[in-house]
């Protein structure tokens, strides 16, 4: 997996056909450009703010029916995007949202305040875990199944997987961009959920807590762990975010 690092667009950004249908007349905004090229744009009109996530034909790594589905799933227990359509032509495939409060824990106002945010992402994840239910979950994010998915030489890589210490239903991808958080610093809900499935928490939270450094620099996973509620766990730390990294 990328690391994923705060790409809100600066410059202008090409507005894909069918999303010029799709927004009926509303403004379009470019919010977001993951690494693998997919765009996020907010749609602005008079019902509401919706947004689209646009992933480009041949795209195989962005699955929004994963997406969508995990949404539709998850949305019965936590807050996240509530699906209103999805499509796809020759060009790409979109999946638009209703818009929910709160800003990305990357927006300019929470980087200016990285304690916050931190805190802020701890108890989000804290609350996802403690909310959707295992059993009944017809999604995994097990480690056997990703490792599986690498290529053989990183699959050697791997070394030995740390016992489970607590089966959730992972988020799956809990970078810092990925929690909307209120300006009074709650949690909001989470965004983002196309890898979300059953595994260990510290999944979870080897990553949460690794992309703070990206986000916001050094000094922050103090106060994420402390808003989560744990002790940090050296060993299965070290064995997810290098399970990330070689993904
Ligand atoms: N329904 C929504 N309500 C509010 N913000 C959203 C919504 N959907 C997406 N976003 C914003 O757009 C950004 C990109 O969406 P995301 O699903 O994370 O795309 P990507 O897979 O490219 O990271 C999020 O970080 C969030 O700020
Ligand atoms: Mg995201």
């Amino acid at each position: 997996m990328p690391r994923v690092l705060a790409n809100i667009p600066t410059g202008p950004v090409a507005v894909p056909d069918a999303l010029l249908e799709l927004a009926d007349g509303d403004a379009v905004t470019p919010v977001w450009r993951n690494e693998l090229g997919g765009l996020t744009f907010r749609l602005s009109g008079a019902d509401g703010d919706r947004f689209v996530k646009w992933v480009a034909a041949g795209t195989p790594e962005l699955d929004l029916d994963a997406e969508a589905e995990r949404l539709a799933w998850a949305g019965r227990y936590t807050p996240v995007p509530r699906v209103l359509v999805s499509g796809r032509d020759e060009s790409g495939a979109w999946l638009v949202t209703a818009a929910l409060p709160g800003r990305s824990a990357v927006d300019p106002h929470w980087t200016a305040r990285p304690e916050a945010a931190a805190r802020a992402i701890g108890a989000g994840l804290r609350a996802l875990h403690d909310a959707l239910p295992v059993d009944g979950c017809p999604f995994t994010w097990g480690v056997r199944d990703r490792v599986a998915r690498l290529d053989p030489a990183a699959r050697r890589k791997v070394g030995a997987v740390p016992p489970v210490d607590r089966l959730v239903v992972c988020h799956g991808d809990p970078c810092a961009p990925n929690t909307l958080v209120a300006d009074d610093g709650t949690w909001v809900a989470h965004v983002d959920l196309d890898a979300l499935g059953v595994a260990d928490r510290w999944a979870d939270l080897a990553v949460a807590s690794y992309s703070l450094e990206w986000n916001y620099g050094d000094g922050y996973e103090p106060a994420f762990f402390d808003a989560y509620g744990i002790e940090p766990d050296a060993e299965r730390i070290a064995f997810y975010r290098h399970l990330w990294d070689l993904g």
